[in-house]
């Protein structure tokens, strides 16, 4: 039995928002942002534009492009570290809501930028276990909600959107092969939230504006961020006895163009080989890879049978990666 890929969807909010733009209120520059990251554009909702908003659309585009009905889905899968209510319930939960979809199984999961590659794994697993045949998985994210747009080394680099595929049982055809969904802990405290959970919860005399936000050290995730695109993606290739030249792309998170360049320097992959789109949409955590994908088809360039690695890396720290057979 194989569970695979048939459609993708993706929803991106009309506000665009140019580094010059950006330079205007915080003491950063085009030319800064550009050669740091790659980064030219991000996208950024409104407040109408929810998180669960932004799945439910990019959802609606998956299941047009596949001809699935509302009554057909199984299950549905959010992958996101912005979701509307920041405990319950689920994003997914309201998603089932707006798509008007049968009383299914409907959860998120918090892997922060890797989200969407533990999302696939998840379904496919579902799919596998002969409980289920066709669900959703998204990646969603309103990261404009979470950070401190005063702190320019962290509000440069994030940008809104949502990004969906289908998955479906089968036998032969689209199929993820394999997985890799990994976590090094021992980073946890070099992406996180400070507030708001139960171990640091909010005191109004205590809790001061800046712990309200993302804290991240770039640096750190920088070198771990490049390290583990080359460990996912060499060994989803070992493991299937690919080499570069067999692979038709990969499709990394979006984060910045730097870690992708020095990534496939150290994989002696050709940087042809990898998507792209941190230009327009800068890093949208767990909906950048769907977001690409989305993007790829809408240009024509995703055909039958083509061999796709993707890679994720982020917050937890977690990593991973899929290999596709589209
Ligand atoms: N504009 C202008 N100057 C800036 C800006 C800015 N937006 N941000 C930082 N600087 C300054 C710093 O203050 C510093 O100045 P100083 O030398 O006078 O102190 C200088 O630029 C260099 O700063 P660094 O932080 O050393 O810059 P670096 O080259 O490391 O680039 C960056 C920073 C882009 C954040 C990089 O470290 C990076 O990409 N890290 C990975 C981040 C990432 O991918 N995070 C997402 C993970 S996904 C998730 O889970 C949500």
């Amino acid at each position: 039995m194989t569970a695979g890929i048939v459609s993708v969807g993706c929803y991106t909010p009309p506000r665009r928002v140019s580094n010059d733009e950006l330079s205007r209120v915080l003491n950063t520059s085009d030319e800064w942002i550009r050669s740091h990251t790659g980064i030219r554009n991000r996208h950024i909702a409104s407040d109408e534009e929810t998180c669960s908003y932004m799945a439910t659309q990019a959802a609606r585009m998956a299941m047009k492009n596949a001809k699935i009905s509302r009554k057909e889905l199984d299950f549905i899968i959010v992958a996101t570290i912005s979701p509307d209510y920041r405990d319950f319930p689920a994003t997914a939960n309201l998603v089932q809501k707006e798509l008007k979809a049968g009383n299914i199984c409907s959860f998120d999961i918090k892997a922060a930028c890797s989200g969407f590659t533990y999302g696939l794994v998840l379904g496919r697993s579902l799919i596998l276990s002969g409980a289920v045949t066709t669900g959703l998985v998204i990646g969603s994210e309103k990261l404009s909600a979470i950070i401190d747009w005063k702190d320019r080394s962290t509000a440069v680099l994030f940008g809104d959107g949502a990004g969906a595929v289908i998955l479906r049982g089968g036998n032969g055809g689209e199929d993820i092969v394999d997985s890799i969904m990994r976590t090094d802990g021992s980073g946890s405290d070099a992406l996180y939230m400070p507030t708001g959970g139960t171990s640091t919860p909010f005191k109004l005399d205590k809790t001061t504006e800046s712990e309200l936000y993302l804290t991240m050290d770039g640096q750190r995730v920088y070198n771990f961020a490049v390290k583990v695109n080359v460990e996912v993606v060499r060994e989803l290739m070992d493991r299937n006895s690919l080499t570069s030249d067999d692979i038709d792309y990969i499709v990394p998170h979006q984060a910045n163009y730097r870690i992708i360049h020095a990534a496939s320097k150290r994989a002696h992959i050709p940087l042809e080989k990898y998507y792209l789109n941190m230009y327009e949409y800068a890093n949208t955590s767990s909906a950048s890879i769907p977001i690409a994908l989305a993007e790829m088809d809408s240009k024509g360039l995703l055909k039958k049978g083509m061999k796709i690695i993707t890679v994720g890396f982020g917050s937890g720290l977690t990593y991973g990666g899929n290999y596709i057979v589209w």
